[in-house]
């Protein structure tokens, strides 16, 4: 048989990608958080093995950091099959598709990351592929072009993307099984900081554990960033032991305040305020006047700040709450 070549676009990884594989929960058990979407998959997961079938496809949206990608390796854990990881942007072609696809033993999950980013031309294959199975592709070029069926065996897609809203209907209809994943409570980062310090082998008190996981907004990626930045710190300015303090301290110097806002959180209402009275101004504008594209706002800092209560949405754009001009202190 022909040697499998799979050329993971993902294999590639920075040391932060690195680290936060390591700190990757292996089963649902070990993950902390998102308990409804663990409760609805465990049961999913026990019928789909009962069944000897494979798991029906599963949607996980929600901002940036949440933990898709770690639930997407836990539910092929769980499963016990292999899990082939590619994402939208990495799929340029159909033929990218077909090659992952090819890949695929009955059961395998197939993990799209960014999938609301596939070329429309690659989506389409999936409509097929995930319905029943198989995909029609044209082979070989002018006269001699001809289609091709090629069957495919039973697998799992998972699809993650920021907004479901952002994926088209026909590819959303096709998955039977969709969550949405929330940010996580300051209790839950707490959880997770203190399992990744251990993980580290760093001392940390529960007041040092607390006050990270409150600064984090919402997101383990985000808490477990900040541990190791406050690790340094407790090492270098004390005894390297995490408490409250340390917590507080480093935090600050790291320009991240009392609510968890980040410098980009900060610049965005103060100009919000400063410079547009509170609003309401478009996204677009606000975006450019803090020199973040306008997707990296919407994905990743305005979800949280409506969370929060800081920004609204409105029809004719953004506005700060009362809320906001109290933390920042203005005046309305
Ligand atoms: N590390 C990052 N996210 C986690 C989670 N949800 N549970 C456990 N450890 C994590």
């Amino acid at each position: 048989m022909e040697e499998k070549r799979f050329v993971d676009p993902n294999a590639m990884q920075t040391p932060e990608e690195a680290i936060e594989k390591s700190l990757r929960p292996q089963r649902l058990a070990q993950y902390i958080g998102q308990e409804t979407v663990k409760e609805q998959l465990a049961i999913y997961i026990k019928a789909a093995q009962a069944r000897e079938e494979a798991l029906d496809h599963v949607l996980l949206f929600g901002p940036p950091g949440l933990g898709k990608t770690t639930m997407a390796f836990v539910i092929a854990n769980e499963l016990e099959v292999n899990l082939r990881q590619t994402s939208g942007p990495a799929i340029e072609k159909p033929g990218d598709l077909v090659a992952v696809l090819n890949e695929l033993e009955a059961g395998d999950v197939l993990f799209i990351d960014e999938i609301h980013r596939l070329p429309r031309v690659a989506e389409e294959l999936l409509y097929s592929a995930m319905e029943d199975f198989y995909v029609d592709i044209m082979v070989g070029q002018g006269e001699s072009a001809h289609p091709v069926h090629f069957p495919l065996p039973p697998f799992t897609l998972i699809g993650a993307t920021t907004r479901a809203g952002m994926l088209s209907e026909p590819l959303r209809a096709r998955f039977g099984i969709i969550n949405h994943m929330e940010y996580y409570t300051n209790d839950e980062l707490q959880e997770v900081v203190k399992r990744s310090a251990e993980i580290f082998n760093v001392e940390i008190e529960e007041s040092g554990a607390f006050e990270i996981a409150r600064r984090s907004r919402g997101t383990p990626r985000i808490a477990n960033r900040l541990l190791k930045r406050v690790r340094d710190f407790a090492q270098i300015k004390s005894d390297g032991v995490i408490r409250q303090k340390q917590a507080d301290e480093a935090l600050t110097m790291l320009q991240v305040d009392r609510m968890g806002l980040d410098y980009v959180d900060q610049k965005l209402i103060r100009t919000l305020i400063k410079m547009y009275q509170g609003g309401p101004v478009g996204i677009g504008v606000l975006a450019v006047n803090i020199s973040e594209d306008r997707e990296t706002v919407e994905d990743m800092y305005e979800p949280y700040l409506i969370q929060i209560g800081f920004i609204r949405r409105t029809l004719r754009g953004r506005e700060a709450t009362a809320a906001a001009y109290q933390h920042f202190g203005y005046e309305r």
